[in-house]
């Protein structure tokens, strides 16, 4: 057998840590290395024994999983974190995933669960791992501007995520894909990774029979899908339309070697594979943000949201992402409600690349109506903002917005410093 997956399990309850010994002595490809009684032990611990994987329990007196976990990602960051949690709630998966955590398990859970978590983490990790240390200087965008378009690799993923919801992601990702299409003349394909509520149908007016990603699963489980033009929506717009499943529960079906799978192919038949992402992390996010050339990262002038930005490029970071990698796009950068543009910047030590701004007329009279506003509404600024992300995005243009050619980061403040 290859290497042993080496584990430290964190947990203030003995019997916990030992249940947990006791049911991963079983399994011939993980070796439980050590066990901490506490987040402060578990730091001293993992940097002695430098484990793969840490088995971290969210509850604990003195330093909390959360605590621990964001500690070990800059001290031990080749250990990757298992949060084990009681509460299953998003916000505890969030804040865990956003302190580093790679995994979240809810307790209480099936030895099957725990040691497929491990193993996944831990193949994902090294498949990071050999990732970065083969291709130190791979993709990016076309920077320079020179270079892009099409370029000698295939086409692009481009991922629109938000570390909070509600920000814009669908309006924009739908609006992006159509003015790449008619306007800069690429060939686009729209996929709604939103698979537990995907939004992008409603916009689009498209509410097919057995079309979705879910009709892909036995093929995706098998292997290549082979069939996926069948499955894609070509639209009336010009674009051409990937959708989540139509009902919640089959998102449970799309796996990230699935996701990985369908982006790949497609980016092979397409110049710009845009997907519309999630607002939390959970596999098959991380899968497609990994798989993406670009993640377009999306924000509002609001302070819940600028927080959220803080805290996800910090897990951009430890996940390897280069700072080319993700943008940053502002919102409804003109819905003054006091905080400046500029506040932001200096919150988040970064420079935003785009913004877009607010046009609630155009952009509800489009919704209602089931076509994107980048045609019912052209001439519009937020039409224009759009066409101009869409070309930068394409490589059409160099660099980005006038304002600024490359990220000088501005010294980080207190978020609540412009207040
Ligand atoms: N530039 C804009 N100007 C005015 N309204 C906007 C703009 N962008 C988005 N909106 C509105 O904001 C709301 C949220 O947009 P949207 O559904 O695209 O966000 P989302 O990030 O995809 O949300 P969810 O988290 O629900 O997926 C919608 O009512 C949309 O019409
Ligand atoms: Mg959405």
């Amino acid at each position: 057998m290859a290497d042993q997956i080496r584990v430290l399990i964190v947990d203030d309850i003995p019997e916990t840590r030992d249940h947990l010994t006791k049911l991963l002595g079983f399994e011939s490809d993980i070796e439980v290395v050590g066990s901490a009684a506490s987040g402060t032990e578990s730091l001293s611990l993992a940097g002695e024994l430098m484990p793969d994987v840490v088995l971290m329990d969210i509850n604990m007196p003195d330093m909390d999983g959360i605590a621990a976990t964001e500690k070990l990602s800059s001290q031990v960051p080749t250990a990757a974190v298992v949060m084990m949690s009681v509460q299953g709630e998003a916000d505890y998966l969030r804040r865990s995933m956003l302190a580093g955590a790679r995994e979240f398990l809810v307790k209480p859970f099936s030895s099957d669960e725990l040691t497929a978590s491990i193993r996944q983490v831990y193949t994902r990790e090294q498949a990071k791992i050999s990732r970065m240390a083969a291709a130190p200087a791979a993709g990016g965008t076309a920077a320079g501007g020179s270079g892009g378009g099409d370029g000698d690799h295939d086409g692009q993923v481009v991922a629109i995520f938000s570390p909070k919801g509600g920000v814009g992601r669908t309006t924009v990702a739908v609006n992006l894909a159509v003015a790449a299409a008619t306007e800069v003349g690429k060939s686009v394909v729209l996929v709604d990774g939103s698979f537990q509520f995907g939004d992008v149908g409603v916009l689009l007016n498209l509410n097919p029979k057995n079309k979705s990603i879910a009709d892909l699963v036995p093929e995706l489980e098998a292997g290549e899908p082979e069939s996926l033009d069948t499955f894609i929506i070509n639209h009336s717009t010009g674009i051409r339309v990937l959708l989540a499943p139509p009902s919640p529960e089959m998102a449970e079906l799309i796996t990230p070697a699935g996701v990985r799978r369908v982006l790949e192919a497609l980016r092979r038949t397409h110049d710009l594979v845009i997907v519309d992402c999630t607002s939390w992390f959970n596999e098959t996010t991380l899968a497609i943000l990994d798989a993406a050339d670009v993640i377009l990262t999306m924000l509002s002038l609001e302070i819940t949201s600028i927080k959220n930005m803080r805290l996800f490029l910090e897990v951009a970071e430890q996940l390897g992402y280069d700072q080319e990698k993700v943008k940053l796009v502002l919102n409804r950068a003109d819905s003054s409600l006091g905080i400046r543009v500029t506040d932001v910047e200096s919150s988040i030590g970064r420079k935003v690349d785009h913004t877009i701004v607010s046009d609630g007329r155009s952009v509800v009279y489009a919704l209602n109506r089931g076509v994107p506003f980048f045609l019912s509404n052209r001439e519009a600024q937020v039409s224009q903002d759009i066409l101009r992300l869409a070309q930068a995005v394409s490589g059409e243009r160099a660099a980005a917005a006038p304002q600024d050619s490359a990220h000088k980061a501005a010294p980080k403040k207190s978020l609540f410093s412009f207040r």
